[in-house]
């Protein structure tokens, strides 16, 4: 089977872009990074592309007059690169409802947070605000509504006691950097089936231990 040929579009740092290109460069890996788009010219990710070989281009929303001229401008870089399939790492832009529909159930995010919990900004300063015992990280197929759509893969951390939202935050990112190369790994394997609201993952192992936090001793 030809590699499946993805587009990451980062606005940042993009450790998890190189976590994907990491992937990526592994024999046998089903995907390949053909394009990194970035809406910030002065992101860390397009020097980690560049590194890896990868085409890497700025487009930065500003010098559009509408998000959806943007969007568009980002469409046809994608296309010119022969792109199928779209992860989003660390994207800081709303994407409009004509570039979701242009590429229906093929784009992926990342969130640090067991969704539907904590959507939006601040995720892990949602949990420990929360209270919760246990957070992580998500992989869903992106919907027009933020941080919404079918799940494909999530990881859980522990909350710790005395984390602060940077804590929770290395700890939760640690465990995005396994989770999406994963997402891609069965996406790009034709694994995943999004039906309706939900996806069903072909021949998943589903990990039957619970995480018990804090556990009885
Ligand atoms: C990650 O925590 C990701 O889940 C969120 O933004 C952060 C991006 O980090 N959407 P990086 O640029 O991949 O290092």
């Amino acid at each position: 089977m030809a590699a499946l040929k993805v587009g990451v579009l980062i606005s940042g740092r993009g450790s998890n872009l190189q976590a994907l290109l990491d992937a990526a460069a592994a024999p046998g890996f089903p995907a390949k990074i053909v394009a990194v788009v970035s809406n910030k010219a002065d992101a860390g990710g397009l020097e980690r592309a560049k590194r890896a070989g990868v085409p890497a281009f700025a487009i930065p929303h500003k010098d559009y007059k509408d998000r959806e001229s943007f969007d568009r401008a980002v469409d046809a870089c994608l296309r010119e690169h022969g792109v199928e399939f779209i992860c989003l790492a660390g994207f800081m832009r709303l994407l409009s409802d004509w570039f979701i529909g242009q590429w229906a159930d093929r784009i992926v995010n990342i969130h640090p947070s067991l969704l539907p919990s904590f959507k939006g900004l601040h995720p892990q300063a949602q949990a420990l605000a929360a209270g919760v015992r246990l957070s992580g990280c998500t992989v869903h197929i992106v919907r027009p509504e933020l941080d919404s759509g079918p799940i494909i893969v999530q990881a859980a951390v522990p909350v710790m006691p005395d984390d602060t939202p940077e804590t929770l935050e290395a700890r939760i990112l640690t465990a995005e950097h396994r989770c999406y190369p994963l997402a891609l790994r069965l996406i790009a394997e034709k694994r995943v089936h999004v039906e309706g609201d939900v996806v069903r993952v072909d021949g998943a192992a589903p990990s039957a231990d619970a995480l018990f936090h804090p556990k009885a001793v």
